[in-house]
């Protein structure tokens, strides 16, 4: 990924397995944002190739439009945080499933001639927001407006509403950031149990607590380069790695 003469992301290669947690990490300005925002259509990739493996099918995400890659299986949280925030936790979770809900009225004309599935289709819904307010502990939050939740639980509900589209891929970007220890660790869990569950993801994170708990495998990108793709102790171990980080000033 080109910006004018900045390559934020270059020539970098990896497969995140499928039912594996895959780790990108890296130093501020590695390029692990921008590898997200290829991945999931928020920016084109100025070349290469980026290909979803699911249900039997390969679907070329590189050339997909976001809400196509969307409905294709990948969903992803942001680095700042991006709810509605005057909306409800469970409003949140609704709106998040708008696609497969307009897919039940027949786009509009169904629900027009009385032949509507919507019905059944929003109960379908509420049931699964209410399942994933339940797995981020989010229950007795269900009506309170996503802006009045502290920290921690806003992040846990940009989880469950990433969850609630029933993905192949989540794609997370630094779901810890902000959180405390106590959060960290449910954070681990959390993470663990979806895996469990059989979705794949792919976590950018700092906390090195999360990552080395929790990852199968962790790529290293700096300056937009992959510098190393290993298991957790490996990579641990790794001189060029300890360098990148050590290298990058005492702001960390
Ligand atoms: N839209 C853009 N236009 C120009 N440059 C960009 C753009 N997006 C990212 N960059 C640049 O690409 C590089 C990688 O940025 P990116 O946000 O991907 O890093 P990061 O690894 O996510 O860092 P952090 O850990 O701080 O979140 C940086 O030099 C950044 O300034
Ligand atoms: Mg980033």
């Amino acid at each position: 990924m080109r910006f004018g003469g900045l390559t934020a992301v270059n020539a970098v290669s990896f497969a995140a397995e499928r039912g594996a947690i895959t780790a990108i990490i890296g130093p501020n300005g590695a390029g692990k944002t921008t590898l997200f925002n290829c991945i999931t259509g928020f920016y084109r990739p100025s070349e290469g190739a980026i290909t979803l493996h699911h249900e039997g099918r390969d679907t070329a995400l590189h050339r997909l439009a976001g809400h196509k890659i969307a409905r294709a299986g990948v969903a992803r949280t942001f680095q700042n945080i991006r709810l509605f925030q005057g909306m409800t936790a469970l409003e949140n979770l609704l709106v998040a499933q708008h696609n497969r809900l307009m897919a039940a009225t027949g786009f509009g004309i169904g629900a027009v001639l009385g032949l509507s599935r919507y019905p059944a289709a929003e109960r379908d819904a509420i049931d699964r927001a209410r399942h994933w307010l339940e797995m981020t502990a989010l229950l007795d939050r269900a009506d309170d407006p996503a802006g009045s939740l502290p920290y921690g639980a806003q992040r846990r509900l940009e989880i469950a509403r990433a969850m609630c589209t029933e993905p192949a891929l989540l794609c997370l970007d630094e779901p810890a950031a902000g959180l405390n220890p106590r959060e960290s660790e449910a954070l681990s869990a959390l993470l663990r149990s979806i895996r469990d569950g059989g979705c794949s993801l792919l976590l950018i994170e700092h906390d090195m607590s999360v990552v080395m708990g929790i990852s199968d495998r962790i790529v290293v990108l700096d300056h937009g380069a992959k510098i190393a793709d290993a298991a957790p102790a490996v990579i641990r171990a790794d001189a060029r790695v300890i360098a990148a980080y050590l290298g990058e000033g005492d702001e960390e």
